[in-house]
């Protein structure tokens, strides 16, 4: 009876937790703690993805892929859901939104890979206040809880291999017009594409974190780490 009555009460407060989805709150407050990530971002072509759909940008590549080199993609909701951050989502980029703006929606930013950012990105600073006070790390799954992904491959696949005929099963439209029919250089491989400069330089943590789910890469990026500059 008591055990019933907890597993109902368990229920209760995960769909809660499910109802109250987090929302997208932006680049900027992410690299207000992570500047070190940040800048090396900034470099990188997941960084200026919405420029990529101006008219007479990349005109070459697309014409390869059957598209307009003289059109704006810039606002076509065919396009801008994998070359913004949480297209259409609470707090996530949406046409006639400022694109640069003070969130910087307008990129394949930090919550694109790493999870909308409005629950847990508080919780990080309280568990390295913690271990600071205590000496304590704090289970990385309550991370997922508040609605941070550590599943990166599955984040990737939702855009570079959102087409007809991919391997990623849950494939559905708007689909990428960039495929390995139109060019083999397209072709997506998660292992090698995660070691590349599109994604950001990798810092030491403190190991304000601990235990499961400890992404598989974190391991090797870590021992290749750098120190955060002062
Ligand atoms: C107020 C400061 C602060 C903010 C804002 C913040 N973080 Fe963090 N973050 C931290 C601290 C501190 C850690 C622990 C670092 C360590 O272990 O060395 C951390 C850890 C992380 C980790 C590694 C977690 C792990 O598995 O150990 C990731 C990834 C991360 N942050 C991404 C983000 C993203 C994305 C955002 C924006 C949505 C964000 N952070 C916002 C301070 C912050
Ligand atoms: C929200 C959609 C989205 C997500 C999520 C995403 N990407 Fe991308 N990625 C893009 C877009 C769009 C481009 C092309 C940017 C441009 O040039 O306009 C790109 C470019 C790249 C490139 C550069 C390709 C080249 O030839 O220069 C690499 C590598 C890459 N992504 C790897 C990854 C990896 C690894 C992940 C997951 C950890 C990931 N991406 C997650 C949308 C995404
Ligand atoms: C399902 C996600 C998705 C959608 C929808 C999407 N793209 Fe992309 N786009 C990508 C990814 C992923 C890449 C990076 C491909 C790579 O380099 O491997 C990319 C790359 C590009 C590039 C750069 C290609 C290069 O070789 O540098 C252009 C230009 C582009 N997209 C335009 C568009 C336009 C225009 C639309 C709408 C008609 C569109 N995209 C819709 C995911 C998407
Ligand atoms: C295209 C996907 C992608 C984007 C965009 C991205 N990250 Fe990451 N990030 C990763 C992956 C993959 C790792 C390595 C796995 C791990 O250690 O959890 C990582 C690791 C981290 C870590 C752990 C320490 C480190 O340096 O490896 C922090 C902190 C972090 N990212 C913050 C950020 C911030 C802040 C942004 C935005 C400015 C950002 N990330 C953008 C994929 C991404």
């Amino acid at each position: 009876m008591t055990r019933t009555l907890l597993c109902v009460l368990g229920a209760v407060a995960l769909s809660g937790a499910a109802n109250a989805a987090p929302e997208y709150v932006g680049v900027k407050v992410c690299t207000k703690c992570h500047e070190a990530q940040g800048e090396s971002w900034a470099g990188t072509s997941h960084a200026k993805a919405l420029d990529s759909l101006k008219p007479n940008v990349k005109a070459e590549e697309k014409k390869k892929a059957r598209l307009d080199p003289a059109k704006d993609y810039t606002k076509d909701k065919d396009c801008v859901g994998c070359h913004s951050t949480g297209f259409g989502l609470a707090g996530g980029h949406a046409v006639g939104k400022e694109p640069g703006g003070a969130a910087a929606l307008g990129t394949v930013g930090c919550e694109s890979c790493h999870g909308p950012g409005g629950v847990y990105r508080d919780q990080h600073s309280k568990a390295e206040k913690k271990l600071k006070q205590t000496s304590e790390a704090t289970p990385r799954k309550t991370l997922v809880a508040d609605g941070q992904n550590f599943d990166y491959e599955k984040a990737c696949a939702t855009c570079h291999l959102n087409f007809k005929g991919s391997p990623h099963k849950a494939a559905k439209a708007p689909f990428t017009p960039f495929t390995p029919d139109v060019d083999a250089k397209y072709k997506f491989e998660f292992g090698k594409a995660v070691k590349a400069q599109a994604l950001h330089e990798h810092y030491k943590l403190k190991g304000v974190f601990t235990g499961d789910p400890l992404p598989a890469v974190r391991a090797e990026f870590q021992k290749n780490a750098k120190e955060i500059p002062e």
